[in-house]
């Protein structure tokens, strides 16, 4: 099982007017990624940002990013997003009409693969693609809003997940993405998920850098 931690913050509940600030908080706090959220109003109904929001966070943000595509026909944009300075590029399967040729496409791209399903989609749709790509997010919301509540029953999908990852690719990363925060984070950690994804608890937060501190060492 891979035992590596990482807090990735969403930058989708930060404060746009300080985009700058935001990035060097991120830089100086144990975050090891940084969450970008694209969304299209098509394939979530919701519109966020794309290419020169992620140009200019690149220019001040030295962590991962980690961007993570809510849109549809992925593929078509995929490559101006690695351009951009996307250093993991994660993609719905819902949106996918080819997924092992988008997913190896990323990978030519020379930047990290990712693959995401929503929680109404089974766990088990992604038998077979796991040993394709560097990590799953498996979506505790549904893909479109921060600020949502998180769903229980990711626990269970988290167990069934471990059970692919260990089959398919051991290497592979697990991600969760929604509703996160300092309570759940480090249940999240030891039930085995690798990358936590959260924004409302992270940037809502009056102390941002102990927050990522409590999530990541389960300090009350
Ligand atoms: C939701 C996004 C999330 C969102 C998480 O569609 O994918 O990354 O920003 O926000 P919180 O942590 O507030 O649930
Ligand atoms: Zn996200």
């Amino acid at each position: 099982m891979n035992t590596t931690r990482i807090i990735s913050p969403s930058l989708l509940s930060a404060d746009f007017s300080k985009l700058q600030y935001e990035c060097e908080m991120i830089n100086r706090s144990e975050a090891e990624w940084l969450h970008i959220d694209v969304m299209d109003g098509v394939f979530v109904p919701n519109i966020s940002f794309g290419f020169p929001v992620l140009k200019a966070v690149k220019k001040h943000c030295a962590k991962v990013i980690d961007v993570h595509l809510m849109i549809v026909e992925p593929e078509k944009y995929i490559e101006r997003f690695a351009k951009a300075g996307a250093d993991v590029i994660t993609v719905h399967l819902e949106t996918l009409k080819n997924p092992f040729d988008t997913l190896r496409a990323i990978r030519d791209l020379g930047v990290k693969v990712g693959v995401t399903i929503n929680p109404d989609i089974p766990v088990s749709s992604l038998c077979g693609l796991v040993g394709q790509v560097d990590m799953v997010l498996l979506m505790s919301v549904f893909a479109g809003y921060g600020g949502q509540k998180f769903i229980e029953d990711t626990w269970a999908r988290i167990e069934e997940l471990k059970a692919i990852v260990a089959d398919e690719n051991p290497d592979c990363l697990i991600q969760v993405d929604g509703g996160v925060n300092t309570e759940n984070a480090p249940k999240l950690f030891d039930a085995g998920v690798n990358v936590l994804v959260a924004g409302s608890a992270v940037f809502n937060s009056s102390d941002p850098m102990e927050t990522i501190h409590r999530m990541l060492h389960n300090t009350i």
